[in-house]
């Protein structure tokens, strides 16, 4: 039978905070720049597993999914995400990759955090070069949710309160993130949301995979398919030019399945300015599965494991690890080197809020945010 159980970090954070203290290292305590923990007895880690021998586990700091067991084409399991085994490294790791969070308010990049909504001006973070990234200095992913199992399913929700003015946005906004675990290996995540007063939204899944296991060198061999016929080409701070540029005769076609690396080194200004593909692809319109459509699709060649993303959202944003470069030391103690991973964030646009050819991203008192996206694995 299929099991949500519930385990506590809290003892062995302890441990690891007084052995990082006896060391000497820093250790965020309440009130650090980069995080808002309260209490960090309240940091749990849940383990969910299936009837087909797939596990993931997920922590309520930043709603942090820390793991995924998934079989390969011999039943091998493998962790296919990148992460970490201690919310401590969570907290303190270089660069914010933002391992395996939600993000959000706004996942993805505001222009100069500046956006007029409603004849008001408002100003964010600027935390990413010119930019607001990933919804500022402390965005969803360094607070604390609040998490229960779903009785009788295989699932966890966590939910949390976004006050009016966190991290400058407008509103009260309730959201709560569900992560369900099918017994066909799927991973559904579903997004709802309201506020009592409008504001942007687009949330976002941040898991960095590695389909081979994390840490086993690059994603450059991955197939990659993307459902987008155009993609959203920026400008050298990674803001959309609002421009729906066609990807067919580009490096930026993945229409047909081909592997990350094929293209990727090419002379190409937009690959120059993302250090490789770090931009937004527009979903076609179908075909669709179940009222979402299918975003994408990995394929890994040594281990057959495959992962398919459908989606409710329109955009899919394909980062493949980029800005990692073995500094990093995952949870076997391997360092996640450079385009050791890949994200596939399923959103809306960037920048959407001073973007008015994009689909809108405000959401208005008595309007509820309803986004849902399905990671499905299998192997051949
Ligand atoms: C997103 C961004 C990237 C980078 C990563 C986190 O994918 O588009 O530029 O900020 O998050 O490192």
């Amino acid at each position: 039978m299929s099991k949500v159980k519930l385990r506590l970090l809290s003892k062995q954070t302890l441990f690891h905070l007084s052995l990082i203290v006896m060391l000497g290292f820093a250790w965020p305590t309440r009130g650090h720049a980069d995080t808002r923990v309260e209490d960090f007895d309240s940091i749990k880690l849940y383990t969910i597993s299936n009837t087909s021998g797939m596990t993931i586990k997920v922590t309520n700091y930043g709603a942090i999914i820390t793991s995924i067991m998934v079989p390969d084409r011999d039943g091998k399991l493998a962790d296919v995400a990148l992460g970490y085994n201690r919310v401590e490294d969570y907290i303190n790791a270089v660069d914010k990759p933002y391992f395996g969070a939600i993000v959000g308010r706004y996942g993805n990049r505001i222009a100069k955090g500046a956006f007029t909504l409603n004849g008001e001006q408002y100003s964010l973070a600027v935390n990413n070069g010119p930019n607001h990234l990933h919804g500022g200095v402390i965005g969803f992913d360094k607070v604390v949710w609040t998490a229960a199992p779903v009785g009788g399913e295989n699932a966890i929700e966590l939910s949390y309160l976004a006050k009016d003015k966190e991290e400058g946005y407008p509103g009260n906004l309730r959201i709560s993130v569900t992560y369900r675990l099918t017994d066909d290996n799927a991973i559904v995540v579903e997004y709802l949301a309201e506020t009592d007063k409008a504001t942007p939204v687009n949330l976002t899944q941040h898991t960095y995979f590695n389909l081979q296991g994390e840490g086993e060198g690059t994603i450059l061999d991955h197939q990659l398919m993307l459902n987008a016929d155009r993609y959203t080409p920026v400008d050298e701070s990674l803001i959309p030019t609002g421009e729906l540029a066609a990807v067919a005769g580009t490096p930026f076609d993945f229409t047909e399945a081909k592997a990350i690396g094929r293209d990727i080194g090419k002379e190409h200004q937009q690959l120059t300015f993302g250090g490789g593909f770090d931009h937004n692809w527009v979903l076609n319109a179908g075909p669709q599965v179940d009222g979402l459509t299918l975003a994408a699709r990995v394929y890994e060649p040594s281990s057959g494991r495959q992962l398919e993303i459908l989606t409710s959202e329109p955009g899919i944003q394909f980062y493949c690890g980029n800005f990692l470069d073995g500094r990093l030391q995952g949870k076997s103690g391997k360092p996640y080197e450079h385009r050791g991973g890949f994200c596939l964030e399923t959103q809306h646009f960037p920048d959407s809020p001073n973007q008015p050819n994009f689909p809108s991203t405000i959401l208005e008192p008595g309007e509820k945010y309803e986004s849902t996206t399905v990671f499905k694995f299998t192997a051949r």
